[in-house]
């Protein structure tokens, strides 16, 4: 990802279209991506912990956020909480990974810089 915006901030400016401000670094993840930084801060860090009450909390609260249009995503966030509850820690994983394989990519493209409605689990 990294090496794809410092490509085409090269291009940009080989093309000589860049400004000053293209040629700065790209904003970090909690000003510009919300749901990526929550993602970072705290739901990585509560699988790594295994700190399932968070697990749960977090999962919780994307079932209740689902955006719109992302008819699976809410099932998959209910049935992580089920295993966050249930303190089974590969099964949580799985369900991290069944969303972000069904709904990251469109996520990036279309609503990356979305406003996120909750920080719940952080700390
Ligand atoms: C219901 C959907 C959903 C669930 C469940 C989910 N995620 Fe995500 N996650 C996303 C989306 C969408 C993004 C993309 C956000 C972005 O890049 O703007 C994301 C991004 C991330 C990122 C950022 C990756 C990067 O680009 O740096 C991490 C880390 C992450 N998730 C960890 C987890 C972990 C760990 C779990 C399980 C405990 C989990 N996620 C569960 C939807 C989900």
């Amino acid at each position: 990802m990294r090496a794809a915006v410092v490509y085409l901030i090269t291009l940009l400016t080989a093309f000589g279209l860049a400004s000053a401000a293209a040629a700065a670094p790209p904003p970090r993840a909690d000003e510009a991506q919300p749901l990526r930084a929550w993602m970072r801060d705290v739901v990585d860090k509560a699988a790594s912990d295994k700190d399932f009450d968070t697990l749960k909390a977090v999962f919780a609260s994307l079932a209740e956020h689902a955006p719109k249009g992302y008819d699976d995503w809410a099932a998959i966030a209910r049935k992580g909480a089920e295993k966050a509850e249930a303190g089974e820690a590969r099964a949580v994983r799985k369900q991290c990974l069944a969303c972000h394989m069904r709904y990251q990519r469109d996520y990036r493209e279309t609503m990356r810089g979305a406003a996120w409605p909750t920080t719940a689990g952080a700390r």
